[in-house]
């Protein structure tokens, strides 16, 4: 069920040039900051300044060394049961549910493991689970999904003891060789996650765009605000996995924006929350 929902758009930055081409090439020089967990409004951790990376590792790919982008992040200052990688008690799962996706059909794990580094001191760890668009249907609608291609996520936690920040960190992929995955996988994502009544327009997002909206499911009932940041992740096509397949003419393969969201539980059970 999709309740209210709004969107505004920030300012738009024109002298923006970001070159933070391969990110974790230059990363490592510092020591990584001590972070408490929870401490007060800590979103999340930049991996980068604990020798971790926003793009996957990607096995086997042509040429070697390619990578995903991270190119969504669950803020840590989102309410905790939100943060819980479980389907109870309104956790992670069942927030994604709440928006259409769920875990893998008949909980089979198909295609290959990325590994992430989140800069936590876990090192890379491959992800935790994929979750697919589930076609309107939580049980069975993920095995359309495996076989058809779609929206799709990966995630991992940031909870090693180096950064405890407990954020999500999210690789956004639109299975299938169509040209923007990345971006396009990560917006239609929002878009849902906001209860979006049309597609967010991904060639019009800059550093500030912001969107809002509910969803509930089982339940409970989550206002998402989703916040787009550049900074974290490279606007260029170097080190791209499918990178000849998802630059569409002239623009490189990811636009370098992060959807940041914050997730509340608005209600629960029928009672609002204290
Ligand atoms: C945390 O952020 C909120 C708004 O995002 C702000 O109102 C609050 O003052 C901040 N708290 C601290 C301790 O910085
Ligand atoms: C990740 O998965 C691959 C198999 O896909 C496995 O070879 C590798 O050991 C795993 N890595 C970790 C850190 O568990
Ligand atoms: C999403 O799931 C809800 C149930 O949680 C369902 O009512 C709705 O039709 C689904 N939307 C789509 C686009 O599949
Ligand atoms: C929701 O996700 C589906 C499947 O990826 C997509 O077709 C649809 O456009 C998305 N909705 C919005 C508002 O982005
Ligand atoms: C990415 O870089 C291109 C120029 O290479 C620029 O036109 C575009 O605005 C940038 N996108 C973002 C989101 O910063
Ligand atoms: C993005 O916007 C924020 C908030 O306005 C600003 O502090 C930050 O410097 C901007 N980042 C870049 C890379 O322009
Ligand atoms: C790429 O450019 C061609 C020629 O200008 C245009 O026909 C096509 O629609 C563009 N593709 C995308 C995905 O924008």
């Amino acid at each position: 069920m999709r309740t209210h929902s709004s969107r505004s758009h920030g300012v738009l930055f024109t002298c923006m040039v970001i070159t933070l081409s391969m990110p974790f090439l230059v990363s490592g020089a510092r020591p990584p900051a001590p972070v408490q967990r929870r401490q007060a409004n800590l979103s999340y951790s930049i991996p980068m300044d604990g020798g971790g990376s926003m793009l996957t590792q990607v096995q086997d790919t042509y040429p070697p060394g390619l990578g995903e982008p991270i190119n969504v992040i669950i803020s840590a200052n989102s309410d905790s049961a939100v943060l819980q990688n479980t389907v109870n008690n309104g956790g992670l799962i069942n927030y994604y549910q709440s928006f259409n996706f769920s875990t893998e059909c008949l909980g089979q794990h198909s295609g290959d493991n990325q590994g992430a580094n989140l800069g936590d001191g876990n090192g890379y760890l491959n992800q935790t689970a994929v979750i697919r668009w589930d076609y309107g249907n939580v049980q069975l609608g993920t095995c359309e999904e495996t076989l058809e291609g779609g929206d799709h996520i990966r995630y991992w936690i940031q909870n090693g003891a180096d950064a405890n920040s407990g954020a999500i960190f999210m690789a956004l992929s639109y299975e299938m060789p169509i040209a923007g995955r990345y971006n396009l996988g990560r917006d239609w994502m929002i878009g849902n996650a906001t209860a979006q009544s049309s597609i967010i327009p991904t060639s019009k997002l800059t550093n500030g765009s912001t969107y809002s909206g509910s969803t509930s499911f089982n339940g409970y009932t989550y206002h998402t605000t989703v916040n787009y940041v550049s900074g974290l992740l490279q606007n260029s096509s170097v080190g791209i996995n499918h990178y000849q397949t998802v630059a569409v003419n002239d623009t490189s393969a990811i636009d370098g924006l992060v959807a940041v969201m914050m997730v509340k539980i608005a209600t629960r059970r029928g009672h609002i929350d204290p």
